[in-house]
C-alpha cells in the first residue's frame, strides 16, 4: 500500500452530542471501506473535521487547524481534507475561500454521502460541496427531506465509553432563539419514528450498551404520528424503558416550555430514568429572555422548576446561561446571578454571547456588551454557581451513592497514556476540543494509589449517580459497565470522591476478581 493512501483517518470533533454521535456514524461507515483511525494527523491520507458553529471561537480553531494543514498538504498532495457539521453547512463555499486545499465541505444533512466523497476526491482530486437547502430554499417538506437523518451504522469504539451511547431522537431545531444558528444549519426540526428508536437501543443493549442517552436539540418536543398514534417523550421513555440489559436513560436537552407533566411523571415514575434534566433558562430577565425569543419568561420557569421539584423529588436540573447578549444591562445581569442562586442547578455551562451570522440577533440587535464586560459576567456567575456546586456536593458527604461505573478516571487516563505511550486512546483518533459542550470524564485530580498495575490493581475509576453526579473512587477496571455503590468521603466543585462499598454481581458469565 502506498504511503499516500494508507486507508489512515484523523477525525476531529468539536461541538455537542449530536457532533459526537455524527463521528461514530462516520467512522463505522469509513470503516467499512478499510479505513483505521489514527490520532496522528501526519499520518492520516484522510482528515476529517466535524466542526461546531454555535460559537466564534469553535469555528476560528477549526479554520486555524486547516490553516495548518496547508503546508502538510504541499508535502502530501495526496491527503483528503474535509469539513462536515454544522460549519459546512453554514460557510459552505466560504471554506474553500479561506483554505483552498480543503477537498470536500459536507453539511449535516448529507454524512451518509462522505464515504463516497471521499472516494472520489481522492480518485479525481475535484472539490465536492454537499449541503442542505437553505431554511428558505424551497417548502418546509423540501427543505425537511435535505437534511437526511443519518443513523445508520454504529461504531462502538467511538463512544464515551463501550457501555454508554447516544440514540438520536429527532434533528434539526424550529425554535428559532435569535441568537442561535442552529435552525439554520441542522434544519427543520423532524422525529425518527418510536418503532426505529426502539430497535437501535436493542440493538445497542444488544452490543454491551448500559446507557443510552436520547439526544436532540429540543429533545422534549420530540413528537411523531406512527401508526395512527401521536407520539412523545413520554410515550418513547415508556417504549424503551424495558429493554433487557439497559439500565439507565438520560435524555437532554430540553426545552423549558416543553417540559410538560407527562414528562416528568415518566422521569418520576420509570425507575430507569435518571433524575437529572438539562433545561437551559439562557437569561434570568424577562426583558432579555424576549430579545432571545425564548417564548417564555421567567416565572413560568420557576413554575416549571416548582413542578420538576414536586414531580420528581430530588432531581437534579442544569443549564446553561448566555452572558453579554445584546443590550444586557447590569440589572439584567443581575437577574441571572439571581436566578442561578434561586434553582440551585447541579451545574450551568456558561457562554458569552457571540454574533453569529445569519442570525435575528445579528441583523437587528447590537452587540453592544464590551467583551471585558462579557468576561467579567462569565467569571462572576461562574463562581457562584461553583459555589453553589461545592456547598450542594458536600451534603453528599458520609451518605452512599449508586453509580453507573464508566471505566478509568481522566487523570486514570492520562497516567496510564505517560506509563504506555502508544497504547490505544478509548477514543482514537478522537480529539474532543476544550470547547466541547461534551463532558466525558471532566475531572479534578483525586487520590490514586502509587504504581497502580492496570491490569490487576485498583485504579481510579468514575462513574455517575443517576443525577448525573460525577463519582472518583478506586476499584478494579472490570467494574466498568456495572452499578456500584460508593460511600461519599469527600468533594470538590465538580466531583464526589469516595470508597466502593458493594457492586452489582456481573449476569454475563465472567470469573469473578476481586474487586480492591
Ligand atoms: N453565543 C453564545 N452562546 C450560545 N449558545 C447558543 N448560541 C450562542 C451564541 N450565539 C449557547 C446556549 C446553548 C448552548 C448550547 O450554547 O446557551 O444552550
Ligand atoms: Fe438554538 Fe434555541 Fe433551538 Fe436551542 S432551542 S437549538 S438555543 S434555536
Amino acid at each position: 500500500m502506498s504511503q499516500s493512501h494508507n486507508r489512515l483517518l484523523f477525525i476531529e470533533t468539536v461541538g455537542c452530542q449530536m457532533n459526537v454521535l455524527d463521528s461514530e456514524l462516520v467512522v463505522a461507515a469509513l470503516r467499512e471501506q478499510g479505513y483505521e483511525l489514527t490520532d496522528q494527523v501526519g499520518d492520516a491520507d484522510t482528515v476529517l473535521f466535524n466542526t461546531c458553529s454555535v460559537r466564534e471561537h469553535a469555528e476560528h480553531k477549526i479554520y486555524s487547524q486547516l490553516g495548518r494543514l496547508k503546508y502538510s498538504k504541499r508535502k502530501r498532495p495526496d491527503q483528503v481534507i474535509g469539513v462536515f457539521g454544522c460549519m459546512a453547512q453554514k460557510d459552505q463555499e466560504l471554506i474553500f475561500q479561506r483554505a483552498p486545499h480543503v477537498d470536500m465541505v459536507v453539511g449535516t444533512g448529507q454524512l451518509a454521502e462522505i464515504p463516497r466523497l471521499v472516494s472520489e476526491a481522492r480518485r479525481d482530486r475535484t472539490r465536492a460541496l454537499a449541503v442542505s437547502l437553505d431554511r428558505r430554499g424551497g417548502s418546509r417538506l423540501e427543505v425537511a427531506s435535505s437534511f437526511e437523518s443519518y443513523d445508520p451504522l454504529r461504531d462502538p469504539t467511538m463512544r464515551p465509553s463501550p457501555f454508554q451511547a447516544f440514540v438520536r431522537i429527532m434533528i434539526g431545531c424550529d425554535k428559532f432563539c435569535t441568537y442561535c444558528v442552529v435552525p439554520t444549519t441542522r434544519g427543520p426540526e423532524q422525529s425518527r419514528p418510536p418503532s426505529q428508536v426502539a430497535s437501535e437501543v436493542r440493538m445497542l443493549a444488544g452490543q454491551g450498551v448500559r446507557e443510552v442517552t436520547l439526544i436532540g436539540q429540543t429533545v422534549n418536543s420530540y413528537s411523531h404520528v406512527e401508526d395512527g398514534r401521536s407520539w412523545r417523550l413520554a410515550d418513547l421513555l415508556e417504549l424503551i424503558h424495558d429493554t433487557d440489559g439497559i439500565k439507565r436513560i438520560k435524555f437532554v436537552t430540553n426545552f423549558p416550555r416543553d417540559m410538560d407533566t407527562p414528562l416528568l411523571e415518566a422521569v418520576g415514575d420509570l425507575s430507569k430514568v435518571c433524575r437529572y434534566l438539562h433545561v437551559p433558562a439562557q437569561s434570568g430577565s424577562d426583558a432579555v429572555l424576549e430579545r432571545m425569543k425564548r417564548g417564555y419568561t421567567v416565572d413560568e420557569y420557576r413554575e416549571m422548576m416548582g413542578r420538576i421539584n414536586e414531580i420528581v423529588p430530588g432531581c437534579a436540573v442544569s443549564s446553561d446561561f448566555i452572558v453579554g447578549f445584546c443590550g444586557e444591562s447590569d440589572q439584567e445581569f443581575e437577574a441571572s446571578v439571581r436566578l442561578v442562586e434561586e434553582c440551585r442547578f447541579k451545574n450551568s455551562f456558561i457562554f458569552k454571547y457571540s454574533a453569529r451570522s445569519g442570525t435575528k440577533a445579528d441583523d437587528r440587535l447590537d452587540d453592544d456588551v464590551p467583551d471585558a464586560v462579557k468576561r467579567e459576567r462569565n467569571a462572576r456567575l461562574l463562581e457562584v454557581q461553583t459555589a453553589i456546586c461545592e456547598e450542594d456536593n458536600a451534603l453528599f458527604i458520609g451518605r452512599s451513592v449508586e453509580v453507573l461505573v464508566e471505566g478509568p478516571s481522566k487523570m486514570t487516563l492520562k497516567q496510564q497514556k505517560r506509563q504506555h505511550r502508544g497504547t490505544p486512546h478509548p477514543m482514537p483518533g478522537v480529539e474532543l476540543s476544550e470547547e466541547s459542550d461534551v463532558d466525558l470524564v471532566s475531572l479534578e485530580p483525586g487520590p490514586v494509589p502509587e504504581d497502580p498495575d492496570p491490569l490487576t490493581g485498583p485504579i481510579q475509576l468514575v462513574g455517575r449517580t443517576d443525577c448525573d453526579r460525577i463519582v472518583v473512587f478506586d476499584g478494579n477496571p472490570r467494574l466498568a459497565g456495572s452499578l456500584a455503590s460508593i460511600s461519599v468521603e469527600d468533594c470538590t466543585a465538580t466531583t464526589l470522591l469516595g470508597r466502593i462499598i458493594t457492586r452489582e454481581l456481573q449476569h454475563a458469565p465472567v470469573i469473578e476478581l476481586p474487586v480492591l
